[in-house]
């Protein structure tokens, strides 16, 4: 067995908390062989404290062998001190008939704090993954706020998406999610985000020559993938939770995975066009545990470059919006 990671989580006692505790704690995140202390942070709101002592009481209750210790705190210094990794849930979900930008005046104050005490008080190894909305800004704010780690530990969730990419793509083309390969998000988790349907492939073959229907793979296709979460909200009165700590659970599993190709919202360098300094969505291969690389010179076509532009200009405009957040 190795030693115990300190993951810190935010937002524990939340919709998206209680599907991600257990599979933190039952070793999904970070393997059977890898011990987990738990070191949930919480507004300091008695129902929500209460809460949480619920969700502790039902960890407890799962008997994981791998859960060695739970820290329930409203203290963001005790929530992030030594923490080997810090999972930012804790945020505001958007009703019906908003936009996650909409969300940016709340949610992002939250992350100038925590993305400071992080720096301060984490472990020098300390990643960070951002799910709270509007993800790929909140995520920019809190490294922002960073002089210690470097802004490549600040990454955002945009695995939801390739997720329902995958999902889509297998169901127009009557194959086995498995037969999906290849599936990358480019740009915002908002309805911009750019699914490079182009470069999918199915059973190793373009998705373009399997699915030969280009006006459903543009329209129909991105809009679903772009729109799912705000048809998830009109659905279900309350936005996605299973399906969202699902996708964390895949993000921090293959970012901790070396040989994993997968997508994650991460600081640009100016790849593919992107705005360097804004935090967009790209595909990356995990080359050690923890650490990325940009898979870079993909092939961009004519209608590529334009979502590209469209999903980079709005990530500009929320930099915009909240340059009096960024340190
Ligand atoms: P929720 O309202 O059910 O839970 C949020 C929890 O966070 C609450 O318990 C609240 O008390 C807590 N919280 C708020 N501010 C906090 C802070 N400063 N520190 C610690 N905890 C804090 O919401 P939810 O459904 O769990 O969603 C959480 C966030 O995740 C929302 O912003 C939502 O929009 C976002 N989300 C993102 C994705 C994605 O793909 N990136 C997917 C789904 C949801
Ligand atoms: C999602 O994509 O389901 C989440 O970001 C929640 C939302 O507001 O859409």
């Amino acid at each position: 067995m190795n030693k115990p990671i300190r993951v810190a989580v935010t937002g524990p006692a939340g919709q998206i908390g209680y599907a991600l505790l257990f599979r933190i704690a039952s070793g999904q995140m970070f393997g059977p062989e890898q011990p987990v202390i738990l070191q949930l942070l919480e507004v300091p709101v008695e129902k929500a404290m209460k809460a949480l002592e619920g969700v502790a009481m039902e960890l407890d209750d799962c008997a994981f062998p791998l859960l060695h210790e739970m820290i329930l705190t409203s203290d963001p210094s005790v929530g992030f001190k030594n923490a080997n990794w810090c999972c930012l849930v804790g945020a505001k979900p958007r009703g019906p008939g908003m936009e996650r930008a909409d969300l940016l005046k709340d949610n992002g104050k939250i992350f100038i704090e925590q993305g400071r005490i992080i720096d301060q008080l984490a472990a020098d190894d300390c990643r960070v993954a951002v799910v709270g909305n509007p993800a790929n800004t909140n995520c920019m704010i809190a490294a922002s706020q960073a002089r210690r780690l470097p802004p490549e530990r600040f990454t955002a969730m945009v695995r939801l998406d390739e997720n329902r990419a995958k999902s889509q793509l297998a169901k127009k083309a009557g194959v086995p999610l498995t037969a999906v390969t290849d599936t990358y998000i480019l740009g915002n988790h908002s309805p911009t985000m750019f699914p490079a349907f182009h470069i999918a492939k199915i059973n190793g073959k373009p998705v373009p020559e399997v699915i030969t229907d280009q006006a459903w793979l543009r329209g129909p296709f991105c809009e679903t993938v772009g729109k799912r979460g705000a048809a998830i909200i009109a659905a279900r009165g309350a936005s996605s939770a299973a399906s969202a700590a699902n996708a964390l659970v895949d993000h921090v599993h293959d970012l901790m995975t070396p040989g994993k190709i997968h997508s994650i919202a991460v600081k640009s360098n100016g790849d593919y066009g992107f705005d360097p300094n804004v935090w967009a969505g790209m595909p990356v291969k995990t080359t050690s545990a923890g650490s990325f690389e940009v898979i870079r010179n993909l092939p961009m076509d004519d209608f590529a470059k334009q979502k590209i532009a469209a999903t980079n200009k709005e990530l500009v405009e929320e930099r915009d919006m909240v340059k009096g957040m960024l340190a």
